[in-house]
């Protein structure tokens, strides 16, 4: 059906979106900067990677030494395995053709492992040069035996995962109690199978460019939005990219941004002095049928309220565990679950986009809906 490949075009393509290096360098090092012995001994796992080229290999492997790693691990999906329509630009590399190695027929139906553990060239230095590898057994499914072996063996999952598998992806990283630094988009945080995660703080938000647009490389030839590639030039970025305004890190590894406070004015002050005409205008309002206040900007949370509020998601990327608790999501499932009363039958005909699970409130005499809204409240020191 039209509409099927339609939507698998549209995955396929999200799905081969490559990370840069300047994004992996950065969030690694607030990591650091929080802890510099966060990598300390550990082994890492890129999965879902393309190590030959792969700004996540890259990096690791250039600061093996300087992070005190113990082994780097990249495996890669073979190429029979992703989606067709990049076959015409599959090239092998240098690298992989000029080594002994080299086997046509393993190169595009099986997947490939590199690691680093030690200084094979005898250089002096543990680095990029002294990657080793070899043929998966398997396409390098990260759902196969052969790679959920190498999870086990790690500590810390570190990738940018296909996006139309991020649930499973994240399901697979949880079901063995890793660590993992890895990109989502941010609409990924309202899944059903996520938002709980983040709810009782086993996964947050990661610690930079959030709220920002992020460039990606993609495949030669591949089918980018004029509008995207000239946002991405703009950053920078010539060629062979594209950009993503709603793509972010998402995390379980502490870093400093998450204990900073969010500096904000009290509920009187915001009514006197908010740079929001709303509020200076209709204070903040009272669900129907949730006992909370619509907050609609992340600036206006009242720092001295103490009962629920619906904030915007944007609030993840500033939410400070110490300052504040989420409660819930108010959307769909998630928001019956958290008591969101059913609304009343008969507004239906004044607004059609009325659904359970969700807030609305009433603004001119007419049933208002905000835009699935994270229910918070302010953590009171015991
Ligand atoms: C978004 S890209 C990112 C690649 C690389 N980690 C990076 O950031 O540059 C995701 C990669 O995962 C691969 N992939 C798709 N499905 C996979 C699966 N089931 N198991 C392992 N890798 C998969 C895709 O082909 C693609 O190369």
């Amino acid at each position: 059906m039209a509409n099927d490949s339609l939507l698998s075009a549209k995955k396929a393509k999200n799905d081969e979106f490559y990370t840069v290096f300047e994004y992996v360098q950065k969030e690694i090092n607030a990591y650091l900067e929080y802890d510099p012995y966060v990598f300390k001994g550990k082994t890492i796992l890129l999965p879902c990677d393309d190590p030959e080229w792969s700004n996540f290999t890259r990096f690791f492997a250039q600061n093996f030494e300087a992070l005190g790693l113990k082994k780097l691990i990249s495996t890669s999906y073979s190429f029979d395995s992703k989606k067709s329509q990049y076959e015409q630009y599959h090239q092998l590399t240098l690298f992989e053709m000029t080594s002994p190695q080299y086997d046509e027929k393993k190169s595009h139906a099986q997947g490939k492992i590199y690691t680093l553990t030690k200084d094979i060239n005898k250089s002096g230095n543990v680095d990029i040069n002294d990657l080793e590898w070899r043929y998966l057994e398997g396409d390098g499914d990260f759902r196969s035996n052969e790679v959920r072996a190498l999870r086990d063996e790690a500590d810390i999952i570190v990738t940018n995962p296909p996006f139309s598998l991020f649930r499973e992806f994240v399901d697979w990283i949880f079901e063995a109690d890793k660590k993992c630094i890895i990109i989502g988009t941010i609409g990924a945080a309202s899944y059903k199978e996520i938002f709980p995660l983040i709810k009782d703080n086993k996964l947050w938000i990661g610690a930079t460019n959030n709220g920002k647009d992020m460039v990606f490389e993609v495949p030669e030839g591949a089918k980018v939005d004029p509008k995207d590639k000239l946002k991405a030039e703009k950053l920078g970025y010539v060629g062979n990219y594209t950009r993503l305004g709603n793509a972010c890190w998402y995390t379980n590894v502490d870093h400093g941004r998450r204990h900073l406070p969010l500096s904000l004015m009290t509920m009187s002050d915001n009514l006197k002095f908010s740079k929001h005409k709303e509020i200076l205008e209709n204070g903040y309002i009272k669900y129907e049928n949730f006992d909370a206040i619509e907050v609609p900007y992340v600036d206006a949370i009242p720092s001295d309220y103490e009962g629920a509020m619906g904030v915007p998601s944007s609030f993840l990327d500033k939410y400070n565990p110490d300052q504040f608790e989420i409660l819930g999501l108010a959307h769909g499932n998630l928001g019956v679950e958290l008591g969101i009363r059913p609304y009343d039958r008969k507004l239906k005909k004044i607004n059609k986009g009325l659904r359970d699970g969700d807030f609305y409130y009433f603004k001119d005499g007419k049933p208002q809906i905000p835009y699935s809204r994270i229910v918070i409240k302010k953590k009171v020191s015991k």
